[in-house]
């Protein structure tokens, strides 16, 4: 299990995170939902410390951190735990799609160039996209660059997987492609969190799903009874204003 407890994090006034704490069953994909603004972004952000929490405890790996006590080497510790995927992809645009994959492999991992190739390749086929990997991230569309990202990501073997609105750049007609990586990954049981406005999709592929806002959970359980029978107004509310809104 991987736990996020009582997390705290403000910008100056703003309190965005107020003692959030999480769950996480290995092997499980969870969808996190909410209205913009709600500290979804923030919430992941935290996770990998790309954002300082200002308090909160992570348990991961059989270890725990307490996130305000971090020296530089706890900090690095716990970013190769998990991986990102970005809205918007975050590839080097200097980099072909496999130095993308290996550079992170090389220089985290500290893994010997032969071995990070063999990797990418393997990945660049299991995302459907090996005829690229000499290609440059400007030369491909936003759904090969975020499949792209996917790989990248899996690379690291991170212990979680945290996907930010991983489809929200996407023209309508390439979100399917990443959506059935994503889905495909999750069926391998890697421990993800989802953090999108696609509720279909969130239906079909998580485990579990958490509503949030404000910064704290309102509701969470399965996909079947949070989408079909929430039990909180405002899990309903918001659900029926974005069915409307679709
Ligand atoms: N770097 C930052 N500096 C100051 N305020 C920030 C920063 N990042 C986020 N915030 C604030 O934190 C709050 C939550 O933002 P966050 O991006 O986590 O929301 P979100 O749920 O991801 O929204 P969306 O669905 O629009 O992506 C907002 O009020 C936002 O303005
Ligand atoms: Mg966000």
């Amino acid at each position: 299990m991987i736990k996020v407890e009582n997390l705290h994090k403000s910008f100056n006034e703003n309190n965005v995170l107020n003692g959030l704490s999480m769950q996480i069953k290995e092997g499980t994909t969870i969808a996190i939902i909410g209205p913009s603004g709600s500290g979804k972004s923030t919430f992941l952000r935290c996770l990998n410390l790309l954002e300082k929490p200002n308090s909160g405890v992570l348990e991961i790996d059989d270890t725990s951190y307490d996130l305000a006590l971090l020296d530089k080497a706890k900090i690095a510790e716990v970013r190769k735990k998990s991986a990102m995927v970005f809205q918007n992809y975050n590839l080097f645009s200097n980099k072909t799609v496999l130095e993308n994959i290996t550079l992170a492999l090389k220089v985290v991992k500290k893994i010997d160039k032969h071995e990070a190739n063999q990797t990418a390749v393997k990945l660049l086929e299991k995302v459907g996209l090996l005829e690229k990997k000499d290609a440059y991230p400007a030369t491909l569309s936003g759904g090969q660059k975020q499949r792209v990202a996917i790989a990248r990501a899996l690379a690291l073997k991170p212990e979680i997987l945290l996907y930010d609105e991983p489809t929200s750049s996407l023209d309508p007609e390439l979100v399917g492609e990443v959506l059935n990586v994503i889905k495909e990954v999750a069926n391998e049981h890697v421990t993800s969190l989802i953090v999108t406005h696609e509720m279909q999709f969130a239906r079909d592929v998580a485990d579990h799903v958490v509503f949030i806002e404000d910064g704290e959970i309102v509701e969470q359980g399965s996909p079947d009874v949070l989408f079909q029978n929430p039990e909180k107004e405002r899990t309903k509310q918001f659900l029926k204003k974005f069915i409307s809104m679709n």
